[in-house]
């Protein structure tokens, strides 16, 4: 069960420099950071949220939305991209109608395009959450859509 956001504060009761590691903290229990919490921490530290904010958007481990169900990875290195991993990357964005970066809009899929996965021998690569699938193929990658729940367009 996740921290409660008072649990995780309680712990930083009276250090100092304690912004950063509170975020990484709180993020790594929810999954993001919403705004009631960096309402909270901010009142705890006693700094403005703008101030919060600031710190916030300056790193990019940072979110401000839900992190997606599932996040699928397509690699686009060298070996990737000679054995057609771009038509895997283009299967999965016309399939989810996102783009690397975004989430679909029921939060179940998160697109993002990588450079390497460093198992180029398997290539295609394509990874979604910590699952390899490797020597993808156009068909493959809607299979494993579908394995992850996805319902097609307009479902
Ligand atoms: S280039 Fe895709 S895994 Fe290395």
């Amino acid at each position: 069960m996740p921290k409660q956001l008072s649990q995780i504060l309680n712990a930083y009761q009276g250090e100092k420099g304690t912004l950063i590691p509170i975020l990484q903290e709180v993020q790594g229990e929810s999954g993001y950071l919403s705004e009631e919490a960096l309402s909270e921490i901010a009142k705890f530290l006693g700094v403005s949220q703008n101030e919060i904010y600031g710190v916030v958007t300056f790193y990019a481990q940072f979110r401000f939305t839900p992190p997606p169900e599932h996040t699928i990875k397509v690699c686009l290195g060298t070996a990737c991209h000679v054995r057609n991993g771009a038509d895997i990357l283009d299967v999965v964005e016309r399939e989810l109608d996102i783009r690397p970066g975004g989430i679909t809009k029921d939060h179940k899929f998160g697109l993002e395009r990588v450079a390497c996965f460093g198992c180029c021998a398997l290539a295609p690569v394509m990874v979604v959450d910590n699952n390899v699938y490797a020597k993808m193929t156009v068909p493959k990658a809607k299979q494993i859509l579908v394995k992850y729940g996805w319902e097609g367009k307009g479902a």
